[in-house]
């Protein structure tokens, strides 16, 4: 058939000429780009607010069985784009699959979050199955590996990870919900040790983390959800210390991966976290004040999910309030913290919308 052939020899030939280019707005504005649109994507947009996200989750029966099982996980993370125009996707897996991938027990029980059972002391870190620890986390790489297949071009795939003082929070403590006393008690009665905790745990980060920027991952997020608990006179040491030294092992390995630090109520230290640990893009959570952050920096956040859950005029005027705080500097629009699981999806939908309605000045 004469005709089919020259049709595609014509598309085999444009194709070649004109390579198409497409950008990605999430990935331009983490390396620094000002544009008229704030891209968008919500910590936790994957999740039990979401109907279709509870189906596949009951199919599976444990949250841990969807995080390792990879055309799940994979599609799972694609759910809110479909439903929503966001500019990135986040992996579908937990903070957890760390202490859980190094021999560490992990169990999610329904209404009380994550339990495991807690290190009895610091330096059980040393006994840990290293040798396991990456194949038990091939099922995630195999997650990215599909969805750099199935994503939009224009579309950024995050990687993440805990940052090392809120893993050594579980780690400690064995389960969320308090102040993690354990794991404070435990850091001030022995400093070097648990320096030595840390900077371990950091070094297992920054492999996994690498590992998945190898397999597809276009930018990586650290959760450092805890470092509120962390006493100003230790931020250093606690916080920014082993975020630095997971940064610096991911830049020799990955220069042009930019990545997104989330020091969630880091308050005041905010800045010195920002230039210390020589982050791409800093995280906010609602409390913080994008007009008193570092001016050479891209922002992330910073609605409140309670007014996300509470939808109409008290959404709308907080999420303006942000984009006109934002205005003339790097910015990729989110919530504070996680999305509610009461969350009603439309209001989802009205926020995405009128974000991407907004045009900024350039
Ligand atoms: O953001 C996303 O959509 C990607 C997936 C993701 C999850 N957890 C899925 C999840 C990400 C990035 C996380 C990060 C995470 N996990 C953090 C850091 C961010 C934060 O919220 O502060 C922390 C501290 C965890 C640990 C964790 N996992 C907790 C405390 C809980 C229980 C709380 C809860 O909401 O139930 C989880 C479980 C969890 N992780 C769920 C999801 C969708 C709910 C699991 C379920 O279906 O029951």
């Amino acid at each position: 058939m004469p005709y089919k052939e020259t049709m595609q020899t014509k598309v085999a030939h444009s194709q070649t000429m004109t390579p198409a280019v497409i950008e990605k707005p999430m990935l331009e504005a983490l390396k620094g780009r000002v544009a008229p649109r704030a891209p968008i994507w919500l910590m936790r947009q994957a999740g039990r607010y979401l109907p279709e996200y509870c189906a596949l989750r009951a199919e599976a029966g444990s949250f841990l069985n969807l995080c390792y099982n990879p055309s799940m996980a994979a599609e799972i993370t694609l759910q809110p784009l479909r439903r929503y125009d966001f500019d990135a996707a986040i992996l579908f897996s937990d903070i957890l699959v760390i202490p859980h991938a190094l021999g560490q027990g992990l169990a999610f029980v329904e209404g009380e979050g994550p339990q495991l059972p807690p290190l009895e002391k610091l330096s059980d870190i040393e006994n840990l199955d290293m040798a396991g620890f990456e194949q038990k986390l091939a099922p995630v790489y195999e997650t990215i590996q599909i969805l750099k297949r199935e994503l939009a071009a224009d579309k950024t795939l995050i990687g993440f990870a805990g940052a090392p003082w809120t893993i050594a929070c579980y780690m400690l403590h064995g389960r969320g919900g308090g102040t993690f006393d354990r794991t404070r008690q435990m850091a001030a009665a022995d400093p070097a040790g648990f320096q030595t905790f840390l900077m371990h745990i950091a070094d297992v980060t920054a492999r996994y983390l690498v590992s998945q920027i190898k397999n597809g991952a276009d930018t990586v997020q650290l959760f450092d959800s805890w470092a509120g608990l962390v006493p100003d006179s230790d931020f250093e040491s606690h916080i920014i210390a082993p975020t630095k030294h997971i940064i610096d092992k991911i830049r020799a390995a990955a220069p042009d991966v930019p990545i997104i630090g989330f020091p969630r109520q880091a308050g005041k230290h905010y800045a010195a976290y920002a230039h210390e640990t020589g982050i791409s893009a800093l995280g906010l959570d609602p409390q913080a004040d994008i007009q008193s952050m570092p001016k050479n920096i891209c922002l992330q956040g910073n609605l409140d999910p309670e007014k996300l859950l509470a939808g109409g005029d008290t959404m709308r005027r907080a999420a303006l309030d942000i984009l006109q705080a934002a205005e003339g500097r790097p910015f990729v629009f989110n919530l504070g913290h996680g999305v509610i699981k009461e969350t009603p999806p439309e209001h989802v939908a009205e926020l995405a919308a009128l974000v991407r309605s907004y045009t900024r000045t350039v």
